[in-house]
């Protein structure tokens, strides 16, 4: 993606939403790209933003090497907007206080807007805001005023209006902070005096280029087809691009959905036209998991199979100088990829679960975007919209949604339980409105009674969820029917459950998937 125009550049304080930030901005159609923390004032200059965000992180401005900006870069006359992490490290770089919280703060809070200010232009008089933090100001820099507090944060928006510099203690860029995108736009178009006139098809255009490029003539590539939206967006990008050069290959690794590989296809040879090689290798995969508890390991044996059946396959029909997958954003960041000093979170497998020896080098051309923003290129490449609709589906499979050993019978639990999720979502005319829904098995039994006869089973928990992005998610009300109708059939269809839970934990402090 080159936009040279009009952009805001995101200062990535090592946050798992920095990047989340920049696709925003996108979003509200100005051009923005993220940047190290310590970019230097003349770096920027010479790009010429028309503004500055400071993303959030995870250290501590009490810290010793905590990530700061220079402090040349407020002298720049470029507005900044500093969130979380960069409104506490603008306060501590001019003078005013920051302190270790009394009460860390995560999740909803409520904001109350104190003085106007183009920033908060057309908000409040009260909105919900999403926090999580563990420092916050005291005593905001000299010039600054407070523009919106929360009971747990006095300083929870403050602006020097006189010197274009705005904080704000919440995360305006995630999808539970409703007035956030207005915000943002705010903060585009009224401090900084954007345009807006960038575009998705310009994405769809320039990757197809730079694929053009990267890849030489008679070169071949291998592209990693999971039947998921992010893998098969990737391969239309790149039949568009070189399709004499491309052969996907699909890779059944035995933790996929009850009749998954059938259904997967249907839709790629069926509705899409492409050319799919199927390859089973779920017994090697299995047996390679067997006695694995530890989640990265797990996940990191998934990456890694998946590469020796690329190379084994490569063997065969090949050589492939090339191996395509649909990697998004939240993979590369979770796994601690991106540009900041992030904490991993999980090594998803396509990403921190690659072995550090393959013979391949990487084509990722979704590796800057959101899911939401991969479903806008999907639609603009055609795809239909059931197709774009699918819930996403995690690479390692059932293997994330097994707590601790995969062994056969909680395969199977698993398996049959969330087909039993999903059908009933389905029927309830819920599958499009939520994000993901299924169940998860662990080792835990619990006590039963069935025909009058004690009985020991595995507990199962169902998840469902709603989200925009992956990178925030809150648990779905479903209706108390719906979810009795899922635990008796649970409970009666699938042998050896005894109990079902539901799992009512946003993300954060948990993750969607529950390894
Ligand atoms: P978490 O569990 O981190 O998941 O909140 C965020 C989204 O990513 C999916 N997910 C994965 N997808 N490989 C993938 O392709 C992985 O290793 C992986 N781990 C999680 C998850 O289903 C959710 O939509």
């Amino acid at each position: 993606m080159q936009y040279k125009e009009e952009k805001v550049i995101v200062l990535d304080f090592g946050a798992q939403y920095a990047h989340l930030i920049a696709r925003r901005v996108r979003h509200l159609s100005v051009y923005s790209e993220l940047l190290p923390y310590d970019t230097s004032p003349s770096e920027i200059s010479k790009i010429n933003p028309s503004g500055i965000i400071f993303s959030g992180g995870p250290s501590s401005v009490h810290e010793k090497g905590s990530p700061r900006p220079q402090l040349e870069i407020f002298e720049l006359g470029i507005p900044i907007l500093g969130i979380c992490y960069g409104l506490q490290v603008m306060v501590d770089i001019l003078g005013g206080e920051v302190i270790k919280a009394p009460k860390r703060e995560y999740g909803k809070a409520s904001l109350e807007i104190d003085e106007e200010s183009d920033l908060l232009s057309g908000i409040g008089p009260k909105t919900t805001v999403w926090m999580s933090h563990g420092d916050a100001p005291t005593k905001p820099p000299n010039g600054f005023i407070t523009i919106g507090h929360t009971e747990n944060s006095p300083y929870a928006a403050i602006r020097d209006e006189s010197a274009q510099l705005f904080g704000l203690q919440f995360h305006p860029e995630v999808s539970h902070t409703p007035e956030g995108s207005k915000i943002l736009q705010n903060f585009l178009f009224k401090v900084c005096k954007c345009k807006g006139s960038w575009m998705m098809e310009s994405f769809v255009d320039s990757s197809v280029d730079s694929i053009k490029q990267l890849v030489g003539e008679g070169e071949k590539v291998l592209c990693a087809l999971s039947g998921g939206i992010d893998s098969t967006v990737t391969a239309v990008l790149l039949q568009r691009a070189i399709p004499s050069n491309l052969t996907c290959v699909f890779v059944d690794h035995g933790l996929l959905r009850l009749n998954e590989a059938n259904n997967v296809k249907a839709i790629l040879e069926g509705k899409l036209g492409l050319n799919v090689m199927f390859e089973d290798e779920g017994a090697r995969f299995i047996s390679k998991l067997n006695g694995v508890f530890d989640p990265e390991e797990k996940r990191k044996i998934i990456g890694e199979e998946f590469i020796r059946s690329f190379e084994q396959f490569s063997d065969q029909h090949g050589p492939f100088e090339w191996l395509a997958q649909g990697t998004l954003y939240p993979d590369v960041i979770e796994s601690a990829g991106g540009t900041g000093p992030s904490s991993r979170i999980k090594a998803h497998h396509n990403v921190g679960g690659l072995p550090e020896k393959m013979a391949f080098k990487l084509i990722e051309p979704l590796k800057d975007l959101y899911k939401d923003e991969v479903k806008t290129v999907g639609a603009l490449l055609g795809l239909p919209k059931s197709f774009l609709e699918k819930h996403p589906f995690p690479g390692p499979g059932l293997a994330v949604r097994i707590i601790g050993e995969v062994t056969t019978e909680k395969l199977r639990i698993c398996r049959d339980a969330s087909a039993i999720v999903e059908e009933e979502i389905t029927s309830s005319a819920l599958y499009a409105k939520v994000w993901q829904a299924f169940a998860i098995v662990g080792d835990d039994r619990a006590t039963g009674i069935q025909g009058d006869q004690r009985s020991e089973g595995y507990m199962v928990t169902i998840r469902v969820v709603e989200s925009v992005d992956a990178m925030t998610a809150d648990w779905t009300r479903l209706p108390f029917d719906l979810l009795e109708k899922m635990s008796n059939r649970i409970t009666n269809e699938i042998s050896k459950v005894s109990w079902v839970s539901y799992a009512i934990s946003s993300k954060p402090p948990s993750t969607i998937e529950p390894q």
